[in-house]
């Protein structure tokens, strides 16, 4: 049964090659507490579609959003056994309301349509969708699906910063999850706020993003230092392609590493550089260390052992220089918890470090991370912190509501 106070959040995610629906219920706030599940959740990650460029291709990004956006809220709804209420014909008015919001998405308006008549209003209180940082021809598609299913079923949009939907989703304690195994189909996972304190220090670290954060109260932040070139997601992903293996390249990259610790082969090649390991602030840069590997490999007969030990000493450089300065940042901002969110907080060396330097610390500080299936890209992030936004009422305009491919925190 659900409760009165519950509320039902349709999550929507295109920012990059993951397209992801899903659907929450959640109740509370911070501080009072606050307890979520998910009802639906249904994911496509077309890394396989971009590996043969090398990373992500905007406009195939976009096309495959619109292709998968109505099978996966199909999925999610179903997996939710949300009732198809009041099915039928769509008004003249609806339908000239849709044509106009999926102009420039007529795949979507073609699947959008029969999938509507034959559904009906699903019973949401807010959709959430992403509306930037990201690829903005990938982040439109999804939120002109929102705007559709916003106008149609008279259900207000969240406009959600991606950034924030990773940070949101690793405060949260998803101990008593079912199963992590299968998190991309509709799986039963439930969760509530982790316990921490403010002012927290979160190292935010993806495909498109590096960057350090300090937040002294729930759902704000400020921005104390980031990269000033490639993204340590970005640099996985080049190092990757240097060595001739597939995208996205953190797992790939990751499994070589983890083989050559667990060989124990000696490592034969020269270290490589931590950039700014000792400078006086914050940011970070990785190009650097790209550029690095690209010598070692260009023009050379590069054998399965040297492409392990490169592997792992470039994996070892970005955990020094990422754990190092977040554990002086946390020193210097006097604060007791780190949290990790995006992509790379997948990667099982670099959590395994981190742990590591958190308990090193004189008062053990606490560390939040993601379950690994949930630190990529997902639409259950987009959610949570839609909810917390939906809450204060803090809906969007949809007629003023536009991607941000450079939205800040
Ligand atoms: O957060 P995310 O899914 O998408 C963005 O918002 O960018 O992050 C994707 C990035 C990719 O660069 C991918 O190579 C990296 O996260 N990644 C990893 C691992 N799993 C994914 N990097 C290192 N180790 C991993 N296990
Ligand atoms: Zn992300």
């Amino acid at each position: 049964m659900r409760h009165n106070l519950a509320m039902r959040i349709l999550g929507i995610e295109t920012s990059c090659d993951e397209t992801a629906v899903c659907l929450i219920e959640a109740e509370g706030d911070f501080g009072s507490s606050f307890e979520w599940k998910v009802l639906g959740n249904a994911l496509i990650s077309q890394a396989a579609l971009h590996a043969e460029f090398g990373g992500v291709f905007p406009n195939l990004a976009k096309r495959e959003h619109a292709k998968n956006l109505v099978p996966l809220l199909e999925r999610a709804l179903k997996g939710s056994s949300q009732p198809a209420v009041g099915g039928g014909q769509l008004t003249n008015s609806q339908l000239s309301t849709l044509n106009l919001i999926l102009e420039r998405e007529p795949e979507l308006l073609e699947h959008l349509i029969p999938f509507l008549k034959h559904r009906g209003k699903s019973d949401i209180d807010a959709i959430a969708v992403t509306y930037g940082p990201g690829l903005e021809p990938a982040l439109w598609v999804g939120i002109n699906f929102a705007k559709a299913l916003s106008a149609v079923w008279d259900i207000p949009i969240v406009a959600v910063n991606h950034m924030e939907g990773h940070i949101v989703l690793s405060l949260m304690d998803t101990g008593n999850t079912e199963s992590h195994s299968n998190v991309l189909q509709n799986v039963r996972m439930s969760g509530r706020l982790a316990d921490f304190e403010f002012p927290l220090l979160a190292l935010l670290i993806s495909g498109g993003h590096t960057e350090l954060i300090l937040s002294k109260s729930f759902c704000t932040y400020e921005l104390i230092g980031q990269t000033r070139d490639d993204a340590a997601g970005e640099a996985f992903d080049k190092v990757a392609r240097l060595l001739g293996l597939g995208y996205p390249g953190g797992p790939e990259v990751s499994r070589l590493a983890a083989e050559s610790r667990r060989q124990g082969i000696p490592l034969h090649t020269p270290a490589l550089p931590r950039p700014m390991l000792h400078e006086d602030n914050f940011d970070f840069s990785f190009s650097g260390l790209k550029t690095a590997v690209r010598r070692l490999v260009e023009d050379k007969e590069v054998s399965d052992e040297d492409r392990m030990g490169i592997a792992r000493e470039f994996e070892d450089a970005v955990a020094d220089v990422l754990i190092t300065k977040t554990m002086r940042a946390l020193e210097e901002y006097g604060a007791n918890t780190v949290l990790v969110g995006g992509g790379v907080s997948a990667n099982e060396y670099i959590r395994k470090q981190l742990d590591a330097a958190c308990q090193l610390q004189a008062t053990s500080c606490k560390l939040l991370i993601p379950p690994p299936e949930l630190a990529t890209d997902n639409a259950i992030m987009i959610a949570l912190a839609g909810y917390f936004h939906a809450l204060k009422k803090e809906f969007a305009d949809p007629l003023a509501l536009t991607a941000h491919g450079n939205l800040k925190l």
